[in-house]
């Protein structure tokens, strides 16, 4: 027998029964191989090969230039790392929006290119249509809702959403409406704790939020944020489990420093 055929998989199953049960949730982006080896290995429940790569590992300001096809090669790398955790993947900005028919083709590309198991998207009631598509195709999809980085140029800055009662209320019509159609969990970002509790006390399936207080069924960070790799991202949500910034450039200025002096390599570092 495998190693791999002993380890109970992920699935959206799972993850419905975490909430039933009261076991919350753990998710954490991933992009890469290496990096996603090891969320993997930690015990992970949930890998998001979240569109955040347009900025963590791409340097853009926003997540919109990121393309179906880099979306596809992240998601490749990280499948192949993974063992346990269940893989949901972005579908990235213009992919899915306006058009049903084009959603579902770009649906199918992550599926069969990427090997992911599932996608996330955007946006509430004015996707459903969408969403309903993808999902006849047996593609699982995860929501998410309150700050949706896609719509940035729409709101005009990335502050808590849903702080008054009419978006709050829209908020919980959109939740309820992402359940009807299918959707097997929502994301919901950097929105007031309250209504995120609600939202998960109002729907039966797992909320998972990120900046949205602790009422809910699970959390997601960027995993650059949580290991402190970029130093000038501290906003109040974030809890920083390591400062690598300061690690990393520590270790880099050392083999700069041991290469300049003729340190690195010594004599048992040779053949
Ligand atoms: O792209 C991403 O990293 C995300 C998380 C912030 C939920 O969507």
């Amino acid at each position: 027998m495998s190693v791999h055929s002993e380890i109970k998989k992920v699935t959206t199953h799972t993850l419905q029964e975490m909430k039933n049960t009261g076991r919350k949730i753990t998710m954490l982006t991933g992009y890469d191989f290496s990096m996603a080896r090891i969320i993997d290995t930690a015990g992970i429940d949930v890998i998001l090969v979240g569109d955040s790569a347009s900025n963590v590992m791409a340097g853009h300001e926003t997540t919109l230039p990121i393309t179906l096809d880099q979306m596809i090669y992240h998601a490749s790398s990280v499948v192949r790392a993974v063992n346990r955790a269940l893989v949901v993947v972005d579908m990235p900005f213009g992919s899915y929006q306006g058009n049903s028919k084009e959603a579902l083709s770009s649906a199918i590309r992550i599926m069969k290119e990427s090997g992911g198991h599932s996608v996330k998207m955007e946006g509430g009631i004015e996707i459903i249509e969408s969403i309903k598509r993808i999902l006849t195709a047996g593609i699982p999809v995860m929501g998410h809702l309150g700050l949706t980085p896609q719509s940035i140029y729409k709101f005009g800055t990335y502050v808590v959403r849903a702080k008054e009662e009419e978006e709050a209320n829209r908020l919980i019509e959109d939740a309820k409406a992402l359940e009807a159609a299918g959707c097997f969990a929502i994301v919901l970002e950097k929105i007031p704790a309250h209504l995120a509790k609600l939202v998960a006390e109002t729907v039966q399936i797992p909320i998972i939020g990120i900046g949205a207080g602790n009422g809910v069924d699970g959390q997601v960070l960027v995993v650059h944020d949580m290991l402190g790799i970029n130093n000038e991202f501290s906003p109040r949500f974030l809890r920083k489990y390591n400062n690598l910034y300061e690690q990393m450039m520590k270790a880099f200025q050392e083999y700069i420093s041991d290469v300049q002096s003729g340190d690195f390599p010594n004599e048992k570092e040779q053949y």
